[in-house]
């Protein structure tokens, strides 16, 4: 009965790692996905994750029975807290709803079914370009998905304007997907003051901001600075959406952890919100995972712990822009032609080199350097090792 399915391809940045996995090259380096490595080129568990995991270990009044449908209550409220800020009125005035999800992901995904099912407009409008996932997971939670300007690939910056203009001529009421930092492909973000301006924009149309914050700490190394977008926008008391992510900033990648919040206008309209995001996540998987969660939770809620985190997080986003300068260094000591000053202007985890799909898929073969087709790479997979053989294939890659 199956014999007319057909294969399916593989997805664009996933399948980058199937294709690593089969190259037997001994000099084959995953740009691919957005996963920290080590300056060994090794996954990282952070010291602060494995002395939560050793306390809930040895926590024998520890169970494991089915978690509430919205999830641990000590990491939403921590959650809440991490990207509002310990101060924030919003939480103060019990106007926000957490449920924890499936990660940034799972996240994204329930706060579009929600609003499929409850809200007056059915159109988001997504960054051009964008994490490749986020068309995908907006079009099956039944929304329609629009694209505005973000990168303008001449400059290799913001393109303010074009944004501007596409989302001044929404539709009253439209769905804004912002990355709240180092916006995945381009590591462009907005400045302040360019936020004030989209800030004004989105609510002087009434349109809907709906954050993905999966690099919470990554972009600056402050976890305070990184939430200063979405913090901008829900001290202005309109309600606003927040989809985060502990893969990146705690490393909990395969733990699937994260969480969607929802900023309303009173607590009474907070507490409806949640009993329908309820009857999203039922249907859909009925509740959390319960060990990510008490990770995140027992490193949020501990003095120390959360100390330790900070350090730990600031000494992966410096790796980073280490090699972001290597690398720099690199292409100009071999005199590759063309500006790569972008490289270390771009921030977070991902530089948008302005390759072409020829030039990676040369890189793939000749140097076997693996990476998305659109020229993304993932800074944190790159250490002092690789860079030179990194560079060299860039150089080949547009001279030859
Ligand atoms: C990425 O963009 O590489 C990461 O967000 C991982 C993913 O799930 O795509």
């Amino acid at each position: 009965v199956f014999a007319n399915v057909v294969r399916a391809p593989e997805d664009p940045i996933l399948g980058v790692t199937v294709a690593y996995n089969k190259d037997p090259s001994p000099v084959k380096l995953n740009l691919g996905v957005g996963a920290y490595r080590t300056e060994e080129g090794k996954p990282l568990v952070l010291n602060v994750v494995r002395k939560a995991e050793q306390l809930l270990v040895n926590d024998r009044s520890r169970i494991k029975e089915y978690l509430p449908i919205v999830g641990l209550a000590d990491f939403n409220k921590l959650s809440a807290k991490l990207i509002l800020g310990a101060d924030s009125p919003a939480i103060r005035g019990n106007l926000v709803t957490t449920v924890q999800c499936l990660s940034g992901t799972g996240s994204l995904r329930v706060g579009g079914e929600f609003l499929a099912k409850h809200y007056h407009q059915r159109t988001i409008y997504i960054p051009n370009p964008t994490w490749g996932n986020h068309t995908k997971i907006f079009t099956l939670a039944g929304l329609t998905v629009k694209t505005y300007r973000y990168y303008d690939p001449v400059t290799r910056g913001l393109n303010l304007q074009g944004l501007l203009e596409d989302l001044g001529s929404a539709p009253s009421g439209a769905i804004v997907l912002l990355h709240a930092c180092a916006h995945n492909p381009t590591g462009v973000d907005p400045t302040l003051n360019q936020w004030e301006q989209i800030r004004q924009l989105i609510r002087s149309k009434n349109l809907l901001p709906f954050f993905d914050s999966a690099y919470q700490g990554f972009a600056s190394g402050s976890l305070d600075k990184d939430a200063e977008s979405v913090r901008m926008f829900v001290g202005d008391g309109g309600e606003c959406f927040i989809a985060q992510s502990y893969a990146k900033n705690m490393g909990l990648y395969g733990e699937r952890v994260g969480a969607l919040s929802i900023v309303c206008r009173n607590a009474d309209v907070a507490s409806r919100v949640e009993s329908q995001l309820k009857l999203v996540i039922r249907p859909m998987y009925s509740s959390p995972p319960i060990h990510g969660a008490s990770i995140v939770a027992a490193i949020l809620k501990d003095r120390n712990l959360y100390h330790e985190w900070t350090l730990e997080l600031k000494a992966m986003a410096d790796r980073i822009i280490t090699m972001r300068k290597k690398l720099f260094d690199a292409l100009s000591a071999r005199g590759t032609p063309g500006d790569w000053s972008h490289i270390v202007k771009q921030i977070g985890m991902f530089t948008f080199t302005g390759l072409n799909t020829k030039q990676v898929n040369f890189m793939t073969q000749q140097y076997h350097i693996y990476m998305t087709s659109d020229g993304r790479i993932s800074m944190a997979g790159l250490s002092s090792r690789t860079v030179p053989h990194l560079a060299d294939a860039i150089h080949a890659a547009v001279t030859t």
